[in-house]
């Protein structure tokens, strides 16, 4: 069937159950959507803001009883326009689309960015429930930006969340890859999992390469259309949202010459990552 007919993608209503304030930025929304609530850890979903514009956004709960979560940063028209809704007000949702993180048991380190928490919590989640021991260092720029640390102490055990802020207001001060060189040397990790700014990302994916672990990145473009077809989310010969969002080491190497440098803007022109 082509993606454009299938269930996922058919845009359905629902009302916002419950508004969470995580941040001075981020808040969490969650609403009843079946379909999304069959999301695996990774995928994404189309959040469509009435009137406004359509967001691409990480599922970072799912749950059986078709509960379904996002975390959502202001940063523009639609992100502010959403994070003025209130409980019980019609929003849209197509999906869940793209790929998934593959589940691996064993030691497993997670480093997450800013935003970039929000897929890697869900991820935590589903690993920790098959007992698997996982390192999870997060960053922010301050203190108060950083998401999820109570929710990452009960999936991870507190003494293996490691917090850093580039202002140094809590927890080492620097970006979240500073403490991962001497973390990888120390122990031997079965798989790294990655999402954040593309920078940080990039330089994660040297360290893997250097301390020969296995990686999977989420990476985040322009979105419009979700399903393969409009061309907005492409990085080299791939579409972000039906190839990915989540990529690994040797995909990341077929890339190369646009991952952590290159993407497109809203007339598909390619612009500098900086
Ligand atoms: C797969 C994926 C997962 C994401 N998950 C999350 C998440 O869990 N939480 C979260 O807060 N944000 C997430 N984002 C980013 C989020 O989609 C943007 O912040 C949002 O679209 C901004 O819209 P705006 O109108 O508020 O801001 P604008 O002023 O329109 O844009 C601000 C910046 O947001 C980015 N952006 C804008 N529109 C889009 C779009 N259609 N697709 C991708 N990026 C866009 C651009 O970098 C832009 O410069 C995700 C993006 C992708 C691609
Ligand atoms: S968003 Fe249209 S091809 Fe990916």
């Amino acid at each position: 069937m082509s993606a454009w007919l299938t269930a996922a993608n058919r845009l359905r209503t629902t009302r916002i159950l419950d508004v969470k304030i995580e941040s001075p930025t981020v808040k969490t929304f969650t609403f009843k959507d079946r379909q999304c609530a069959k999301a695996k850890p990774g995928q994404f979903l189309m959040l469509w803001i009435p009137s406004v514009d359509e967001i691409p956004l990480s599922i970072l709960d799912a749950k059986e009883d078709g509960t379904v979560s996002v975390a959502v940063k202001r940063v523009g028209e639609a992100t502010e326009a959403l994070h003025n809704k209130k409980a019980g007000e019609i929003i849209g949702v197509r999906g869940p689309f793209g790929n998934s993180f593959t589940p691996k048991n064993g030691r497993i380190m997670m480093i997450g960015g800013g935003t970039g928490a929000i897929p890697l919590l869900f991820l935590a989640k589903s690993l920790a429930k098959e007992k698997s021991k996982i390192t999870f260092v997060t960053g922010a720029k301050t203190g108060e930006e950083l998401l999820f640390l109570d929710e990452l102490g009960t999936q991870c055990g507190e003494e293996d969340v490691l917090v850093t802020t580039e202002d140094g207001s809590y927890g080492v001060k620097g970006l979240a890859t500073k403490p991962l060189d001497a973390l990888l040397a120390r122990e031997k990790f079965d798989m790294i999992y990655a999402c954040g700014p593309e920078k940080m990302v990039q330089e994660v994916l040297s360290l893997a390469e250097k301390h020969g672990i296995n990686l999977e990145v989420s990476l985040e473009r322009l979105m419009r259309c979700a399903i393969g077809i409009c061309g907005s989310c492409v990085i080299g010969k791939y579409r972000v949202c039906r190839d990915g969002p989540v990529f690994n080491a040797s995909q990341l190497r077929e890339v190369k010459g646009e991952f952590g440098f290159w993407k497109r803007d809203f007339d598909g022109k390619k612009i500098p990552i900086e």
